[in-house]
């Protein structure tokens, strides 16, 4: 089964065709940073102009690339929630569109499942009940995965998201947006120890997060309120590297810790990591070795799927698709 997938929520115009849930024939991902960049962050009216803008392109190229012609599209599947609501309706609307000339199944799919379906497309030996942790730029949030399409959420960030207090992070820094990328990089010559950041926990057994107060204390160490810098003295760049590592520290700390919780509360046969902080290259390892010490297996997708894009939707969708969950024509894009 052939499955035209689309993906629109945020900053990546995305469209990919994947065969069976599984092989993936063509994923095309068009990057709209360089648009956001100057503000340190996705301007929705933006981001909902430029994928209008793109969407029809970047549709045919997905299937050029997969080299099939729209005639043989089975199903195709949409991101409707959650995300910027002018931005899902581009993809919802070119989807049913298609739907209704080509009188295909639409598939609604959201958009924080098919993060954890991207360990699917590359992993044959995944186990369930397992938690997996959804972490990007709007999202932090712990799910009990009782198979590939049923996910019962446990827990979520009361403000800030993980990808969120990256890229606010990285703006204090001066480093620009998107600010993963750049921390994770810049944190590997820096000193993970050289300021102690708080770590918020929230209370006992909870499995919320908080990041808004590590953001604080980052711009106060930064401005000098904390003592360490002076006010006029601008860091050297190995004192912001060591911001950038020590920073990273405390947001993998609280992930790691409240993920493990999960998994000895439910305890499940495996962690599964998804979404654009996903590809933080600490976490990973640190979650590997933790995997290594408990024996609970950790799956993390490549970089690429990773971060948005729209063949972990048409991946997903196979797989409701079988479950006979297909959506009507009237489907709402839900922010
Ligand atoms: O999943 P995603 O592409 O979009 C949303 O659904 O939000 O995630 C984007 C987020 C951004 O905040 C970006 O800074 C973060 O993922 N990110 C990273 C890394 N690569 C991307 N954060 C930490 N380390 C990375 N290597
Ligand atoms: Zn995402």
């Amino acid at each position: 089964m052939i499955i035209l997938g689309i993906e629109t929520s945020c900053d990546e115009t995305s469209a990919a065709v994947v065969k069976d849930g599984k092989e993936i024939l063509s994923s095309i991902i068009l990057s709209q940073d360089v648009l956001h960049r100057q503000f340190g962050g996705v301007v929705p009216e933006i981001a909902c102009r430029a994928h209008l803008e793109a969407i029809i392109d970047v549709v045919n190229n997905a299937l050029i690339d997969a080299k099939v012609q729209l005639a043989e599209i089975d199903a195709i599947a949409v991101v409707n929630t959650p995300g910027l609501i002018g931005a899902l309706l581009i993809g919802v609307t070119t989807a049913k569109t298609l739907c209704m000339a080509l009188d295909v199944p639409l598939i609604a799919i959201d958009h924080l499942h098919a993060h954890i379906y991207a360990n699917n497309l590359e992993s044959e030996t995944i186990q369930y009940p397992a938690i997996s942790l959804v972490v990007s730029g709007g999202h932090t949030t712990l799910f009990l995965s009782e198979s590939e399409t049923k996910h019962i959420p446990l827990g979520g960030t009361i403000d800030d998201a993980a990808g969120e207090a990256f890229d606010k992070v990285s703006k204090i820094l001066g480093l620009g947006y998107p600010g993963g990328p750049v921390i994770d990089r810049l944190a590997r010559q820096g000193n993970q120890c050289a300021i102690s950041f708080p770590r918020s926990y929230l209370e006992k057994d909870s499995l919320d997060f908080s990041f808004s107060g590590l953001k604080t204390a980052v711009l106060y160490h930064y401005r000098g309120q904390d003592s360490k810098t002076s006010k006029s003295k601008t860091p050297s760049e190995h004192e912001i590297a060591n911001i950038a590592a020590s920073f990273q520290e405390a947001v993998v700390d609280v992930l790691i810790g409240k993920t493990l919780l999960a998994s000895k509360m439910y305890n499940v046969r495996g962690i599964l990591l998804g979404g654009g902080v996903a590809a933080n290259s600490r976490l990973r390892q640190r979650l590997k070795d933790k995997s290594n010490e408990t024996g609970i297996p950790v799956y993390y997708p490549s970089p690429i799927l990773c971060t948005d894009n729209a063949a972990m939707v048409a991946g997903l969708a196979y797989k409701k698709y079988l479950e006979g969950d297909v959506a009507k024509l009237d489907l709402e894009a839900v922010p």
